[in-house]
């Protein structure tokens, strides 16, 4: 199977600096020799970026660069699908997930997502606490929020909300729970975790996307969802987390489906980090997977 791991150097969608570190920590930790190790054909590219701070829009910041951003990274993730190659993405922070999921949608019409996170990642800048664009890139997936952002690489929507799902969620913005009221959207939070193990909702997961006709799956996995000690280079940490052991069995099973076409690791901030060691553990999940 051949893997091209696509960097994306990105950080002006949060509020602090330093995600544009995470794919060259996360090479350092040893990603490409773990994988070719196992036999894959492994081969790399970086996403070509336009990062211009702005503070012209309070609510939506560093605008622009998102966008354009967002349009780059589509148009490369389309183009490793399109070469018969699965793109495992390494931010970043999470708005590169509006590019990501462009490229992969314009192939697959019927994509589900997995949103392995402690956020639900779903404001508009009608909500937004922060005006943080990492906090709204779930929202302009299934088409909600500035036309601007909905409409990267030229369609929208790009995810039907019924085919969306979110693990590991621990802290939602009113906004946020309003959105997922409306849309019916399957959230199950770290305390749905405890209390029905993720066996279960893999299963109930697996069962789901069987009845929606989903055969294609992205996968996008925000760091913050792990516990906070576990992963201390990122930048919006919340207690509560999922264990490694708890992360990692949701990663084989998804990988045991025979759906997953593509995947993304997201939030590494390595200013934030001791000694690479959430690096590490990114290098180490990814192994999981595949
Ligand atoms: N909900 C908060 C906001 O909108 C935090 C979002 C954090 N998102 C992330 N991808 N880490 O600003
Ligand atoms: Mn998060
Ligand atoms: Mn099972
Ligand atoms: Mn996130």
């Amino acid at each position: 199977k051949k893997i091209s791991v696509v960097h994306v150097p990105f950080t002006l969608g949060s509020h602090r600096r330093g995600c544009d570190l995470g794919p060259k920590a996360i090479k350092y930790a040893g990603l490409m020799e773990s994988l070719q190790r196992k036999n894959y054909d492994v081969s790399e590219k970086e996403v070509g970026l336009v990062q211009v701070e702005d503070a012209q829009n309070p609510v939506l910041k560093n605008l622009s660069s998102v966008i354009e951003t967002g349009n780059r990274i589509a148009k490369d993730v389309d183009q490793v699908i399109k070469s018969g190659t699965f793109p495992l993405i390494i931010g970043g922070d999470h708005s590169i997930a509006i590019g990501t999921i462009a490229g992969v949608a314009k192939n697959y019409s019927n994509l589900g997502v997995i949103w392995v996170d402690a956020h639900g990642d779903l404001n508009t800048e009608q909500t937004t606490p922060s005006g943080n664009i990492h906090g709204m890139p779930l929202a302009i997936n299934i088409g909600i929020g500035d036309e601007r952002l909905t409409s990267i690489y030229h369609f929208a929507p790009k995810i039907k909300p019924e085919n969306v799902v979110i693990i590991g969620v621990r802290d939602l913005d009113p906004g946020e729970i309003a959105l997922l009221n409306e849309k019916n959207i399957t959230c199950y939070s770290n305390c749905d975790v405890e209390e029905h193990g993720i066996a279960r909702i893999m299963d109930d997961l697996q069962r789901k996307f069987e009845e929606n006709g989903v055969d294609y799956i992205h996968l996008s996995v925000d760091l913050d969802v792990l516990e906070p000690y576990l992963v201390k280079g990122v930048g919006t940490p919340v207690q509560g987390g999922l264990t490694y052991r708890e992360t990692a069995y949701l990663l084989k099973e998804v990988c045991k489906w025979n759906k997953l076409v593509s995947a993304e690791f997201v939030e590494l901030n390595p200013l934030l980090d001791e000694r690479n060691v959430t690096a590490e553990i990114v290098v180490s999940l990814i192994n999981e997977l595949f």
